[in-house]
């Protein structure tokens, strides 16, 4: 079993998508183990991208992501990180594959809906970064 986190941004959270999307991710063998809406800072989202720090759309990044409400979550199952990868579809949503969530909800390579790590020590990190032991169970 491993964890891996994920954020529905807030393209999709103004869209009304929690539902559509976390019913995707449920039939796809991850269970949610921590769900919560919250609004991102401005520190707390140039933190959370800091690794893009420098890149061109960092700024617009940051404005995107404090632009409304996200949800903030910790999936569980085997393969957890590139299983969720493989179901959020590329960052691009030109780019994605039929039938994953960037390809049926993103609206652009920025607003593509959903966040997922890219390893499992970045997972350990993000999730620490957003949730307590106790909110874990
Ligand atoms: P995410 O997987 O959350 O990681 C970095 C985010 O930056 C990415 O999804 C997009 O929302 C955003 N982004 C905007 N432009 C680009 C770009 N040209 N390349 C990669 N990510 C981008």
């Amino acid at each position: 079993m491993q964890r891996t986190f994920s954020i529905i941004k807030p393209d999709a959270v103004r869209r009304n998508l929690i539902g559509h999307i976390n019913q995707i991710i449920e039939s796809s063998n991850l269970n949610i183990l921590a769900s919560k809406k919250i609004y991102l800072t401005k520190i707390q989202a140039e933190t959370f991208y800091e690794v893009h720090k420098g890149r061109p759309f960092f700024e617009s990044l940051v404005k995107f992501m404090t632009s409304g409400a996200v949800q903030v979550q910790v999936l569980e199952g085997e393969d957890a990180v590139a299983n969720y990868r493989k179901i959020m579809g590329a960052t691009n949503p030109a780019e994605a594959e039929e039938g994953t969530i960037r390809k049926l909800y993103a609206e652009s390579i920025e607003a593509n809906s959903v966040h997922g790590s890219d390893s499992e020590e970045n997972a350990k990190i993000e999730i620490s970064f957003f949730f307590s032991g106790s909110e874990l169970v």
